[in-house]
């Protein structure tokens, strides 16, 4: 437990070294997104986490090259991730948006890059370009997101390299309960998008009483359990006091009977947007505003 920081990684599937703990920017307006980042690195933070999706990849950049201008920490450092859209995909069209998606991070290579949703009948081409540039080394691994089992099944066959992760919704509320042992079997990483159920999580009553008992947040309870659990998590905040606070998860441990109880906070129900409840595929533009249509 000493030795965990921020720096503590996983051993992804290719020999790549991920860290267990990171930073994500899902509806972070771009100054904020620049603002956060900077402050994520000042705080210690190694993996960040964006997508082309979120409109600020241009913020975020700026927020890097200043986050090491003021650390003196290197790109090398960093361990950063961002994904490829649902109208964007395609062979051609996913190997000119990693060309965009890098121009806008200022950027010459990512650590990861995701397929952001998988889009029917075009993943497996979309994942061929994923792995082009992994062979020609623009990207230090590839993976994917919101890939159930039942797509990874139709997947998993046709691909050269296996993905290092698939970020997927987890939280106490909701811990994909079949994916996660699938995964385990097959290698590849648990990455958890809204590890605080996207903030619905903080005030659960379990949670709040293990919490005061230890004197720390809610938040840094249920990270520490996705810690424990060996789960990746990339909580997002914009408010430098959280951006610490969430990074203290490393001077205490949850005991059994702990984690137990946050184990059956499962309620199998979503916080988040999945394949059937938002329209997330335009074809000609890839327009982001299409998809927000969950509450
Ligand atoms: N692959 C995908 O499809 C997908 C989908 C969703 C998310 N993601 C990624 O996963 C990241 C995290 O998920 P998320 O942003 O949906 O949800 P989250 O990290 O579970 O929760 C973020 C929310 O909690 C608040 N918050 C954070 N720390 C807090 C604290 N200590 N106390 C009180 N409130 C706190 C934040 O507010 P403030 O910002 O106001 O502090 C924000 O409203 C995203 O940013 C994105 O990078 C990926």
């Amino acid at each position: 437990m000493a030795t965990e920081n921020l720096t503590t990684s996983v051993t992804l599937n290719n020999g790549i070294k991920m860290p267990r703990l990171g930073f994500g920017v899902w509806k972070a307006a771009p100054a904020d997104a620049q603002q956060a980042v900077k402050e994520a690195i000042e705080a210690g933070y190694v993996l960040l986490d964006t997508a082309k999706q979120y409109g600020n990849e241009e913020g975020v950049g700026r927020g890097i090259k200043a986050g090491l201008a003021e650390t003196g920490r290197t790109r090398e450092s960093l361990f950063i991730t961002s994904k490829v859209f649902n109208g964007d995909q395609g062979y051609q069209s996913t190997l000119d948006n990693f060309s965009g998606t890098l121009d806008r991070l200022q950027l010459d290579y990512l650590d990861l890059y995701l397929i952001h949703w998988p889009v029917t009948g075009k993943y497996k081409e979309t994942w061929k370009a994923l792995e082009k540039l992994y062979a020609e080394k623009k990207v230090r691994a590839i993976g994917v997101s919101n890939f159930d089992r039942a797509t990874l099944e139709d997947f998993l066959p046709t691909v050269e390299v296996t993905p290092a992760v698939d970020q997927m919704e987890f939280n106490p509320q909701f811990q994909q309960a079949e994916l996660v042992p699938y995964l385990k079997e097959k290698g590849i990483y648990l990455e958890a998008w809204s590890p605080l159920g996207g903030g619905k999580s903080l005030n659960e009553p379990v949670i709040k009483k293990i919490a005061a008992a230890k004197n720390k947040t809610t938040a840094q309870i249920i990270l520490r359990w996705e810690f424990q659990k060996g789960i990746i998590a990339i909580p997002k905040s914009i408010h430098r006091e959280r951006i610490d606070s969430n990074k203290a998860i490393f001077d205490f441990e949850l005991t059994t009977e702990e984690m137990n109880l946050l184990d059956q906070l499962d309620t199998g129900k979503r916080t988040g947007p999945w394949l059937q409840n938002f329209d997330w595929y335009d074809p000609q533009t890839g327009d982001p505003d299409l998809v927000q249509t969950w509450d």
